[in-house]
């Protein structure tokens, strides 16, 4: 009797360590940024605001916008953990012969810092986010 009542509290213990979420363990980027219905937010708001905007607008013109706006969101879950690959092409190859200027570049970065606003998404994450589209700006602004 003792030592089914020992089990039965062993075997609790250890089921309840199974499903608590460890806290070492954080979660990925992706997640904390409220995964794809957010993320899908975001882009949507930062493309379309760049669409609308006299500053940033001509790159667009007769642009597939929903193409950008889907691999623009892949590339982000990509790069932030989440469970994508990034089926698009090189932001080089992209964005090649737009001729995008480090105005039109830091404007776009402003969007995007809005949208995330916007979201309520953390200042860690928002950071974090930032800190790994920056090294693209090479690839993208070519005057
Ligand atoms: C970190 C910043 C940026 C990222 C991560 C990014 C990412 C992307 C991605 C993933 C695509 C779609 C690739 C594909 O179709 O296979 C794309 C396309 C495009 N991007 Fe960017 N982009 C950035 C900055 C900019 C800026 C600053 C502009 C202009 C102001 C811009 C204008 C465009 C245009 C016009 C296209 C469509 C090109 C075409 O279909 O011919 N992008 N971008």
């Amino acid at each position: 009797m003792k030592s089914a009542l020992a089990t039965l509290i062993f075997g609790t213990s250890l089921l309840l360590g199974a499903c608590a979420a460890d806290p070492k363990v954080e979660p990925t980027l992706w997640k904390r940024l409220g995964g794809t219905p957010v993320v899908t937010a975001i882009v949507d708001e930062l493309i379309d605001r760049s669409i609308a905007d006299a500053r940033t607008k001509r790159s667009f013109d007769g642009v597939k916008i929903p193409r950008v706006k889907e691999k623009v969101v892949e590339q982000i879950c990509f790069l932030s953990g989440g469970p994508c690959q990034y089926t698009g092409d090189p932001m080089t190859e992209v964005h090649k012969g737009l001729k995008i200027n480090n105005a039109e570049f830091d404007l776009f970065v402003q969007f995007l810092r809005d949208a995330l606003d916007h979201a309520k998404v953390g200042i860690a994450e928002k950071n974090e986010l930032l800190r790994l589209l920056a090294p693209m700006k090479r690839d993208i602004v070519t005057t």
